[in-house]
């Protein structure tokens, strides 16, 4: 019998990871909602936004107003991801309490992603937690590009491993491991993360997985039974990343919670509020979600709407 931990923290990413690659402008009220939304489905963590440069990123350009308009909950976390100290100190004032940081496995894709080479985003990183330390912020980190590079190819999970270390020393409270691009397959995910665990506790070792090929249930499955237990995931399976051309979302928050409590592993998340959630955002967006969940309700909704309009 394999390993299976008894209950999950889901870290909610959509409206970051997801609305950020959006082509059309999504109204600040619709990010507000769905934010709130998520909070009050029980989502422990819910990463808002970021305050990245408006001009590399226009999406999330409305940071402030957004976390402006947030009904804050207790016992959910609200990190916003930041990449330098000008983000940082818009985050600060706004009132967060945790920020998020981000580098990658592969030198190339960071030089597209924040203009700056691993060294450089590391130094940019340590400024940061030096900063974060005196007010008392948590910092997570994020690494990019785990499984694979839109530019590199294969990335080596030593380097995986050495990256996410000296995250660990600069102070990050805990790693996402992303693989930004859904380049991933079980047994690779599992090796990397087995690789990156020898260097970081697993306790502090989160996934992060994007299902550009179908895979992200399968990898997440896999490491799980390795022992992880903080998976990132992005309701109706929104998102992508601007600087990663064709990498389409996260895995869909409500399939993977499907897929846990189906397992027995607890999560604190009531699927209702969640799937509801992810048909308001989907709505907003006048697309059907891409999660199997979502595409279900939405059939089921339009089964109803076709017989009231037969039977009116
Ligand atoms: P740069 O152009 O090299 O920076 O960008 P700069 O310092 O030369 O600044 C250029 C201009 O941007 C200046 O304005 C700055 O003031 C402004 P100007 O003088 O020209 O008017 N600026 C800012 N404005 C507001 N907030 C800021 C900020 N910083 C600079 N924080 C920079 C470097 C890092 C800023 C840029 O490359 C950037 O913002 N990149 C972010 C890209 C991004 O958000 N990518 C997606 C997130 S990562 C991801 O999705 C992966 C993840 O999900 C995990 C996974 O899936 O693997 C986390
Ligand atoms: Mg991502």
């Amino acid at each position: 019998m394999s390993y299976l931990p008894k209950s999950v923290r889901v870290v909610e990413v959509g409206p970051r990871d997801g609305l950020q690659n959006e082509a059309q402008q999504v109204p600040t009220e619709v990010k507000i909602e769905l934010v709130d939304r998520l909070g009050a489905a029980g989502l422990p963590a819910v990463e808002v936004t970021s305050f990245v440069s408006p001009k590399w990123v226009p999406q999330l350009a409305d940071a402030e107003a957004v976390l402006a308009g947030v009904d804050f909950r207790p016992g959910t976390d609200y990190p916003v991801l930041v990449p330098n100290l000008q983000g940082l100190e818009r985050a600060l004032a706004t009132g967060v309490r945790e920020v998020a940081v981000f580098t990658a496995a592969s030198e190339s894709f960071n030089q597209r992603n924040i203009n700056a080479g691993i060294e450089e985003s590391l130094t940019r990183i340590a400024a940061i937690m030096h900063a974060a330390r005196d007010v008392d912020i948590k910092v997570r980190g994020y690494v990019s590009c785990v499984l694979g590079c839109p530019y590199e190819g294969d990335i080596d999970p030593a380097r995986v491993a050495a990256v996410s270390r000296r995250l660990l020393d600069l102070g990050c409270y805990e790693i996402s491991l992303g693989d930004t691009i859904g380049a991933g397959t079980p047994l690779a995910a599992r090796r990397m993360l087995e690789t990156t665990a020898a260097a970081v506790p697993l306790e502090q070792l989160a996934v992060h997985f994007h299902d550009t090929r179908g895979q992200a249930l399968a990898n997440i499955f896999a490491c799980l039974e390795t022992g992880v237990a903080t998976i990132d995931a992005s309701v109706a399976g929104l998102g992508g990343c601007p600087y990663a051309s064709g990498a389409t979302g996260n895995v869909a928050t409500e399939d993977l919670v499907h897929m846990l409590h189906g397992m027995g592993i607890e999560t604190g998340i009531d699927q209702r509020g969640l799937l509801e959630a992810s048909l308001f955002i989907s709505e907003a967006l006048g697309r059907p979600p891409t999660s199997r969940l979502g595409m279900i309700a939405a059939l089921h909704q339009k089964g109803r709407d076709d017989d009231k309009s037969e039977a009116g």
